[in-house]
């Protein structure tokens, strides 16, 4: 590692909706910036703190005893004023008055979209560490909290499934994903689900109704459908399959219970490479860039292509979540 040598302090910042591991990630970012000798400052409450000059100064106690908690400690928010020219002018002069020379920004690709004009107008340079249960980050295979977010789903559908079966009903489950189908297809395939609706792909209710009609020709007596929160209107969906076929239907909306809980050991051990790495790039001298992981590799990608590159769905797996549900 080329060790650059005038750096000596850091910020840090968790954006946007909480993933669980980001308080893994805070922590291996604070410990590993103090084991190089960094200092590190904490802005609170996303870019909104950052913007107001809301900080803490982290010491390797202050990130004791967080490897294992959810949600962030430095907490988080949405900011429409880091949208705007004068929102990043004032995050910029934080930055300036704080004497910070590198920011680790952990979030998703809006948080990551503010990091690049905060650079662009600032001249500190900035890491992004991709954390969002919605997975939709391109440039890693995947985000810190999404295994977690996977696992709080699939237990939930577990408990869903014994009661369906039971009743020999139909079960929409419907899990986060505002614009993609990461975190349904994840949880629709390891679920079993008999049909995973997803913003990506297009369906028709006759269809659906056809494919729940098939399911009981085939012996079948309950369903689970697992439905992307972006991929329509759930309750719609119920209403609609319920009068077509006649069968009972029933609605489940996980909603923030996915974004919660104790985050897994693959979301844990995720969050403290990639906030390591992300040291090491400031420490190295890279001025833009986002940490992610690629076929098991820690690598790292311009900033900018991480919110301008649209990741793609793995189709394959929606093919074999199909053939294996029949
Ligand atoms: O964290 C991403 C996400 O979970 C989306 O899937 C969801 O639609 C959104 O956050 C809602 O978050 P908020 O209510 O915090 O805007």
């Amino acid at each position: 590692m080329v060790i650059e040598m005038s750096l000596k302090r850091i910020g840090v910042v968790t954006a946007g909706g909480d993933a669980p591991g980001m308080n893994a990630a805070i922590r291996s970012v604070v410990r590993s910036a103090i084991h190089y000798g960094l200092e590190v400052i904490g802005f609170e409450r996303g870019y909104a703190g950052l913007i107001r000059g809301e900080t803490r100064t982290l010491k390797a106690r202050s990130v004791s005893g967080i490897i294992n908690l959810g949600g962030t400690i430095l907490k988080t928010a949405r900011c429409n004023e880091m949208k705007t020219p004068e929102g990043i002018e004032k995050a910029a002069e934080t930055l300036k008055e704080y004497r910070i020379e590198g920011l680790v920004a952990i979030g998703g690709d809006g948080t990551f979209r503010g990091a690049s004009e905060l650079y662009r107008v600032s001249g500190v340079p900035v890491i992004g560490v991709p954390a969002t249960i919605d997975n939709d980050v391109y440039g890693t295979d995947t985000t810190i909290g999404f295994d977690t977010a996977v696992n709080t789903a699939l237990s939930a559908i577990d408990k869903i499934r014994d009661t369906a079966t039971s009743h020999e009903r139909i079960f929409v489950v419907e899990v986060m994903g505002r614009e993609r189908g990461f975190l349904a297809l994840e949880v629709g395939l390891a679920g079993g689900a008999e049909i995973i609706l997803l913003p990506e792909v297009q369906f028709d209710m006759e269809n659906v109704c056809q494919k729940v009609r098939s399911a009981r020709e085939a012996g079948k007596t309950s369903e689970i459908i697992v439905m992307a929160e972006g991929a329509g209107d759930s309750r719609e969906v119920v209403k609609c399959i319920s009068e077509k076929t006649g069968y009972q239907v029933r609605l489940t909306v996980l909603g923030y219970i996915q974004r919660g809980g104790i985050p897994t050991a693959k979301s844990r051990i995720l969050a403290s490479q990639f906030g390591y790495h992300a040291v090491e790039l400031l420490l190295n001298g890279e001025k833009k860039r986002m940490v992610g992981i690629k076929d098991g590799r820690i690598h790292s990608i311009d900033l900018d292509q991480s919110w301008k590159i649209r990741k793609e769905l793995d189709l394959e797996k929606y093919k074999l979540a199909g053939i294996l549900s029949e």
